[in-house]
Parts: structure tokens; C-alpha cells; sequence
């Protein structure tokens, strides 16, 4: 059943994605210059990982803080910290060092970070996506990414569960500005369908099984790290957004360069500044991540290993 969601996606084999040395790099890249320093940088990356585990994992997940605890469940799992992993950008906040984890999750080989690090912490936007990128190069073939975020849809209550449909990138910047890696991905990859339909469908498909209500929408991203006024809530709902966060579109947008299909999910953990009369509190996001979590992974146990329907 794993075999068949490793039959399908857009990667031959587990290490395409991974940069040749010599590759086309070192002349349409960049215009006949040299080499991005980039290239060497991923591959020194990813060879530190694979020489602590040479698992090729299939599937990837990218927990926001407080998530990442579906991580611990793997089985025969490689544990390493962020700051033992060449070029890896760590998260500044207290108590959220950032964890990459190895192993199998719900029997299907998978690689997870736990802990992201954002925009407002002072990284570039190519700092922040850079371990997605790591991951698609390890050769995943789809991704899982979760964020905590505001709900702006007034019909949502916090605790909720939204699958993002799609995205509106308001974070001043895009992690593919610059040379592009032509071995990775087009110059100017398409997004229109930058969260996978299949995955989509079957999500909804395990949570009505499961008896989990998901809620489905438009996940918006901003810098932060202050919390939005109500007037660019306003903003964001007349532009039709649902939720708001300060992560993940990064990750999306350099999964969708490397064509890895994106399933998106917003623990919604808190109502967006102005849909209630009450100020926004960053101690009820972390209660409700809190109180989310086990319905975000008893989808994840039914979604997992279902994930192998899709193209048999
Ligand atoms: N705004 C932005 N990011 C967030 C929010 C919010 O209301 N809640 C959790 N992450």
C-alpha cells in the first residue's frame, strides 16, 4: 500500500531533487557566473542527515509550535536537533529548539519537523523555507504542513479544524526571488493548485469517518509578529480569507516549485483581532493548540496511511 504512494508524484527516484554536482547549475542558473552557493549548502545538508539515517522517507510534516507532538509516535525514529543539522535555521523562541525526526508513521517512511521558524524571528523568507526544501530533496513525495492561526471567518469557533483550500501570500516576500535552481523547479511554477485536490478529498473523506467537523478555507499570511488590527482583518476577510497565521505559505510555495502535491492544515486557536469584542491573547493560542491537538492527530492516524489511494 506505502509503495503505491511512492509510485506516484513527480520525483523518479527517492534522490531526484537532490542536486548533481555539475549539474546545469553552474551555467543557466545563473547566467554563466558560478554555482549558487545554495547547491553545496543543500547537499552538505542533506548527506549530514542521510549519514544519521538513510531511510528515504516518502511522506514529510511540518509541525507549527505546539504541534509537533505526532512526531514522538514514530517508530524506529532518528532524532536530531536543528542546530546539529548544517545550514538549518533554528527558532529563537524559548522552549521551541526545533527538531527534525525520521521514522515511520502509520507504517509509511517519513520525515518530520518539529518546530518551524518564522519571518518575524529576523530569518529572510529563503531562511525560513529553507527545511522544506531539505525535505523535498530527502525525496518526499507529499507533504502534511500545520499551522496555528486566527479565525476571520465568523462562522468559525477556536478549536476548529480548516483545511486551506488555497492561499494569499500578504508576507511581503517570496522564498524563490533570486537565482532560480533550474534542477529543482521552473522559474515561474504555477500555483493554481497549490494544496493537492486528491489529498484534499480524502481528508474529508477520514474526518466524516471519524466524526471530526473540518472546516475548509483560505489561509492568509502575514509577517507578524503582531497581531493583525482589526482594520487589515477586515481587509483580509473582503479579500476572502477565513484564517490568518504568520507561517506556512513559504514552505507551500517552495513544496509547489519542486511539484511535491501539499495537504494544509489551520488549527484555528483563536478568533482574528475584531470578530469578537475581546483583545487577542497569545496564552489562549497556546491552551487551544493544546486542547486541538489530539483531534489534528487522530486525522492524522486515518489520513496517513490512506494517503496511498491516491493514483492506485
Ligand atoms: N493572527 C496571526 N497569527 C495567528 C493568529 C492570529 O490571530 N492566531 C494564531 N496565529
Amino acid at each position: 500500500m506505502l509503495w503505491i504512494l511512492q509510485a506516484h508524484g513527480s520525483f523518479a527516484s527517492p534522490s531526484a531533487g537532490l542536486p548533481k554536482p555539475g549539474c546545469k547549475s553552474g551555467g543557466r542558473d545563473t547566467g554563466g557566473v558560478s554555482k549558487p552557493a545554495v547547491y553545496s549548502q543543500i547537499e552538505e545538508t542533506v548527506a549530514s542527515i542521510r549519514a544519521r539515517c538513510p531511510q528515504r522517507p516518502v511522506l514529510g510534516l511540518i509541525f507549527g509550535s505546539g504541534l509537533g507532538a505526532y512526531a514522538d509516535s514514530f517508530k524506529g525514529s532518528t532524532i536530531i536537533p536543528f542546530g546539529e543539522i548544517p545550514h538549518f535555521p533554528t527558532p529563537t523562541i524559548l522552549g521551541h529548539s526545533g527538531t527534525l525526526i525520521l521514522g515511520s508513521a502509520e507504517g509509511v517512511p517519513a520525515v518530520a519537523l518539529q518546530g518551524r521558524v518564522h519571518l518575524y524571528e529576523g530569518y529572510s523568507i529563503a531562511e525560513v523555507a529553507y527545511p522544506a526544501r531539505i525535505l523535498g530533496c530527502l525525496g518526499i513525495q507529499r507533504l502534511l504542513v500545520t499551522n496555528a492561526a486566527g479565525g476571520i471567518n465568523p462562522h468559525f469557533r477556536p478549536g476548529d479544524l480548516m483545511l486551506i483550500t488555497d492561499h494569499i501570500n500578504l508576507m511581503g516576500a517570496n522564498p524563490l526571488v533570486g537565482v532560480n535552481l533550474d534542477s529543482l523547479g521552473p522559474r515561474f511554477p504555477d500555483m493554481s493548485e497549490a494544496y493537492d485536490a486528491a489529498m484534499h478529498k480524502i481528508a474529508l473523506k477520514v474526518a466524516q469517518e471519524k466524526g471530526i467537523m473540518l472546516r475548509e478555507g483560505i489561509y492568509v499570511g502575514l509577517c507578524g509578529p503582531s497581531y493583525e488590527t482589526p482594520a487589515e482583518i477586515r481587509m483580509c476577510r473582503t479579500m476572502g480569507a477565513d484564517a490568518v497565521g504568520m507561517s506556512t505559505i513559504p514552505e507551500v510555495i517552495i513544496a509547489c516549485h519542486m511539484g511535491i502535491p501539499v495537504l494544509g492544515i489551520s488549527c484555528i486557536t483563536n478568533m482574528a483581532a475584531g470578530v469578537l469584542a475581546q483583545k487577542l491573547n497569545h496564552h489562549e493560542v497556546i491552551q487551544t493548540t493544546e486542547r486541538i491537538k489530539e483531534k489534528l492527530f487522530s486525522l492524522f492516524q486515518g489520513l496517513i496511511p490512506r494517503l496511498g489511494e491516491i493514483g492506485a
